[in-house]
């Protein structure tokens, strides 16, 4: 962290890859979030040459914590489910370290980046105990903090309920890609959280991803227990995370 207590985050998704400097008192960008497409195919070298591009336009010089859509275990992308299958086994780390000239990084997944903003500078910050964070997009993510320590790589979206895996189930997707109505889709949310909150039992869910920003269509209809609530920081949460991650030695 600089002496004014700033850190800078990126996040890496389908469409774009993101990142701004963020003031971790308050959780607020510092400048405008800067985007660049991601590359197709999202290649590990050619995410790597966005993110440098990125740093550059942004004239930071210092230390950046960045998110993947992965399991990350010491830096090393584990799993794939919905980004180039070439990153599994990839050494994130390592990689964009070396593509900003040798400077310290972090690498998180993403969700678990969206869910340490949201629950010290967003929807979950009132809240004591368990809080399960998921992002419905093209899968689902998710992020588990307890006391607002983070249980890293939860992958939650991948467990089975019902037969069926959550984010085959429920993700955005889903709904886009057969057409459902919200009626329909917060039936399959409901399924999914009433599955995990019984395994779980968390005080809250707070919900992200795109789709929460439509929260008022679709969480009155939900019919598990726990309450929902929808993100506060929308489309910076993993930015501000992967900033707190760096700024607090965070590796997981
Ligand atoms: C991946 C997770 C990721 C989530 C959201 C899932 O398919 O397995 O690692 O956090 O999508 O991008």
């Amino acid at each position: 962290m600089s002496a004014r207590g700033h850190a800078f985050g990126i996040d890496i998704g389908g469409s774009g890859v993101k990142g701004a400097a963020v003031d971790l008192t308050t959780g607020d960008l510092i400048h405008e979030r800067i985007k660049i497409a991601t590359p197709h195919p999202a290649t590990p070298l050619a995410v790597a040459a966005a993110v440098a591009e990125l740093v550059a336009e942004a004239e930071w010089a210092g230390p950046v914590g960045i998110t993947l859509p992965a399991v990350v275990l010491g830096g090393i992308a584990q799993t794939a489910a919905n980004i180039d299958k070439s990153w599994i086994g990839t050494d994130a780390r390592t990689l964009f370290s070396d593509a900003l000239g040798g400077r310290e990084v972090t690498v998180l997944n993403d969700a678990d980046a969206a869910g340490l903003a949201e629950d010290r500078y967003g929807a979950a910050k009132d809240f004591a105990g368990l809080v399960l964070l998921l992002t419905f997009g093209t899968g689902i993510g998710s992020a588990l903090l307890v006391h607002g320590t983070l249980v890293p790589n939860t992958e939650l979206g991948h467990l089975e309920i019902g037969g069926t895996e959550s984010e085959h189930r429920a993700a955005a997707s889903v709904k886009d890609r057969d057409g459902l109505s919200y009626e329909q889709w917060a039936v399959a949310v409901s399924t999914v959280l009433i599955g995990m909150e019984n395994l779980f039992w968390p005080t809250v869910f707070v919900a992200g991803g795109g789709i929460s920003r439509d929260a008022d269509q679709w969480i009155p209809l939900l019919t598990n227990r726990t309450p929902v609530i929808p993100a506060h920081l929308r489309n910076t949460a993993g930015i501000v995370g992967a900033a707190m991650a760096i700024d607090a030695g965070i590796t997981p």
